[in-house]
């Protein structure tokens, strides 16, 4: 499936070279399930030895993987095999691509740039409040929330992400968003810490292992919140394993038609 987050002939396999080490390793074992998008991959990084070269040094546990693959390119391909490999690779990684392009990522991703803060800031009171962002990605949630919270921290795995977030707080002279990393398995802070934990587009993956977490560094009567943006997908329904974890949650059709489901659960511990 293309999103058409990124125009494909302005981007090429050397968008790896900025990509953190998770992001290498999910797409190199991507090859693992899906042989067109091996062979594709095999060809592409054959032609491009220090894109090879920056995958097996950054995530060393797919070094091997990496050799495998350029071993297995054919040696008598032509230019124009290695050119369509390559697009191939560009066209199925899009949504990795992206995040490498923060200024690209808020023009061209629709859950972003047709999104309001009030759909964040209606779901709780955000006012003098410690919060957390998990997966902050160029900062939607954060920053909307940073107009009436006390603190909020901003996390997310992406260099190229947190880069984008650290000079906006810069060049905008915002006083009250710490970047930082961290994954939402394991989110780097102490038990009951925030009053609100909040992510989108994040949760879903295990949903008990995230949410536990997401529990774990709220406070008591906290807030867990999970707001998407206004994309344009159809969705039948709310999401029903957020239900059945005691979220409640508020709809709104998108002005690109999605149907947009919004999530809140108090934290009582
Ligand atoms: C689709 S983007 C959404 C960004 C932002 N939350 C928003 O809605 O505008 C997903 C973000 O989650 C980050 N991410 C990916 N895996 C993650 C994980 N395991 N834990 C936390 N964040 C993750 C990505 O780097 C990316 O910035």
């Amino acid at each position: 499936m293309s999103f058409n987050w990124i125009d494909k002939s302005q981007y090429t396999l050397d968008s790896f070279l900025l990509m953190d080490r998770w992001l290498i390793r999910m797409i190199i074992n991507t090859s693992n399930n899906w042989p067109e998008y091996a062979e594709n991959l095999s060809l592409a990084l054959a032609s491009k030895p220090y894109v090879a070269w920056y995958c097996s040094k950054k995530a060393p546990e797919i070094k091997e993987k990496v050799e495998q693959l350029v071993l297995s390119a054919p040696l008598n391909a032509t230019n124009e095999q290695i050119k369509k490999a390559e697009e191939f690779i560009v066209e199925a990684t899009e949504t990795s691509i992206i995040y490498t392009d923060p200024i690209n990522m808020n023009r061209n991703c629709n859950y972003i740039y047709n999104w309001k803060e009030e759909r964040l800031l209606e779901l709780v009171d955000f006012k003098d409040k410690i919060v957390l962002d998990i997966g902050s990605g160029t900062g939607r949630l954060a920053f909307a929330a940073a107009k009436l919270a006390r603190k909020v921290y901003a996390s997310e795995p992406t260099d190229m992400l947190r880069e984008y977030m650290k000079d906006k707080i810069k060049n905008e002279g915002i006083s009250n968003v710490v970047v930082v990393d961290g994954t939402v398995e394991h989110i780097p802070y102490e038990d009951n810490t925030f009053d609100i934990v909040m992510s989108a587009h994040v949760v879903g993956d295990y949903y008990d292992a995230e949410i536990a977490e997401m529990e774990r560094v709220a406070k008591n009567n906290g807030y867990i919140l999970d707001c998407i943006g206004d994309d344009d997908r159809i969705r039948e329904k709310p999401d029903e394993e957020m239900l059945k974890r005691g979220f409640e949650y508020l709809y709104h059709k998108s002005t690109l038609g999605g149907d947009i489901y919004r999530y809140r659960k108090q934290v009582m511990k």
